[in-house]
């Protein structure tokens, strides 16, 4: 694998360790109270673990050894959590329609997720990571699936609707840019979607979400990335 593939790995590898923390901050909000997604939300951190414990063996495979330490840095290092813990915090007080941002935020990371997991299928080119994503890639569609149709549940009254895109638009950053940082996310980008053919794949990525009522404007990743 070349360096590029490798350094994508290990972003997407930390994004996966990461859901624990971000499940962490979902539940100090009113989600908490919500027994159908935290019952997914349950199955959901589980195997988002394993996807990031997956990822570091086939690092590890490739030569490259991973300290468990790395993933108490990267939860370390995030200045920005407890600004946002209390505005999402307060927000899921505020108004019943907080659960309907979490769904639609949690629609895009996993359908960017997936979609980023087969362009690295296709730019690495490797037998193992391309067997091991398609595994992967099975629980990631599980998991859109899950966050897309309560969003379009949760997304009919016009008040969802006008709070969920005012949050996207103004909030909205590529997955995993929160945790290492905008110029990881974008070397990823300009290696998962530098050329035509690919960044076809980031315009049917805004596309479907674009599908979800009140978000027909989306097309933040397209945007992002320069497709
Ligand atoms: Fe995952
Ligand atoms: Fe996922």
């Amino acid at each position: 694998m070349d360096d590029s593939a490798l350094f994508c790995v290990g972003y997407m590898m930390d994004i996966e360790s990461h859901t624990i923390i971000y499940l962490r901050e979902l539940l100090s909000t009113s989600v908490a109270e919500d027994p159908s997604i935290t019952a997914f939300l349950s199955c959901w951190a589980y195997e988002e673990f394993f996807h990031s414990q997956i990822l570091k063996r086939v690092l590890e495979s490739q030569g490259i050894t991973i300290d468990d330490r790395r993933f108490a840095e990267l939860r370390r290092r995030k200045p920005a959590d407890r600004v946002q813990q209390s505005f999402a915090r307060l927000l899921s007080r505020m108004t019943r329609h907080f659960p309907a941002v979490h769904m639609t935020w949690g629609a895009i990371n996993e359908l960017s997720t997936l979609t980023g997991y087969q362009a690295l299928i296709d730019r690495a080119n490797h037998p193992l990571l391309t067997t091991v994503l398609t595994h992967i890639i099975k629980d990631e569609r599980r998991h859109f699936s899950f966050y897309f149709n309560q969003a379009q549940t949760r997304l009919r009254p016009r008040a969802a609707q006008l709070l969920t895109s005012t949050i996207v638009r103004n909030f909205w950053g590529p997955v995993g840019s929160p945790v290492r940082g905008d110029t990881d996310a974008r070397q990823v980008c300009n290696y998962l979607f530098a050329d035509e053919e690919r960044s076809h794949r980031l315009q049917r990525h805004d596309s479907t979400i674009a599908r979800l009522p009140g978000l027909d404007w989306f097309d933040l990743a397209s945007r992002y990335c320069g497709a």
